[in-house]
């Protein structure tokens, strides 16, 4: 979907739950706050989320009308909103202690090529969370988007966990009113140096 689409989508009403997904609670509520950021935001739950607890985040999105929904939110004068395509925005290399991608489903080849460069934002430790829908779901799960070519897996996320330390690589199943939802979940942490790396 283009901006324009996604802008349409907003437009109508507001599209997810104002609180984090609840298995990205889980694994980030524990970390000391840093740096973040997060792609792909729309609405900006989780940015909004993570600054309430003490994080500096920004949020990037292509929709400026999603953001404008996040930007209305209380706490929002603490994230850093950010209209623009993931595809070409970059985080200075180096400076992130997490970057979060949660429901951002693209052609395979824009999805590993955009979450190489976000392993590269990264600090040494810190850490990546990838969740989506897996390919799987459009067979044996409950709603997200119909074309498998867009959704993740375990295979599909591979080259880029070869990259990090890795603490999770799995499929998910996600309980929602509709009946249980099949997600991918990548969460993983920059190693010291550059896995590859050599001397
Ligand atoms: C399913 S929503 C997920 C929003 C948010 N991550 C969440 O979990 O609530 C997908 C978001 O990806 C954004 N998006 C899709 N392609 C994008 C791109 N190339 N650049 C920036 N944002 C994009 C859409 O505008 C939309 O807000």
């Amino acid at each position: 979907m283009r901006a324009e689409d996604w802008d349409a989508r907003y437009a109508g009403s507001q599209q997810w739950s104002e609180g984090p997904n609840a298995l990205v609670a889980g694994l980030l509520a524990g970390l000391p706050p840093g740096e973040a950021v997060d792609l792909a935001a729309g609405e900006g739950r989780h940015a909004l989320w993570l600054a309430g607890l003490g994080w500096q985040v920004t949020a990037v999105d292509f929709s400026a009308t999603g953001l404008a929904r996040g930007r209305a939110r209380p706490g929002a004068d603490r994230v850093r909103w950010v209209t623009a395509d993931v595809l070409t925005w970059a985080a200075p290399e180096g400076s992130l202690d997490l970057v979060l991608v949660a429901y951002l489903h693209l052609p395979q080849v824009d999805t590993t090529g955009l979450l190489r460069r976000a392993v590269g934002w990264l600090r040494p430790g810190g850490r990546l969370l990838v969740l989506g829908h897996d390919a799987d779901n459009v067979a044996h799960g409950v709603g997200g988007p119909q074309d498998p070519a867009i959704l993740h897996s375990v295979e599909r996320l591979a080259p880029v966990a070869a990259l990090l330390e890795v603490d999770r690589l799995e499929q998910v199943r996600r309980e929602t009113p509709a009946g249980t939802a099949l997600d991918t979940l990548l969460w993983g942490r920059a190693p010291a140096r550059p896995v590859g790396a050599r001397g």
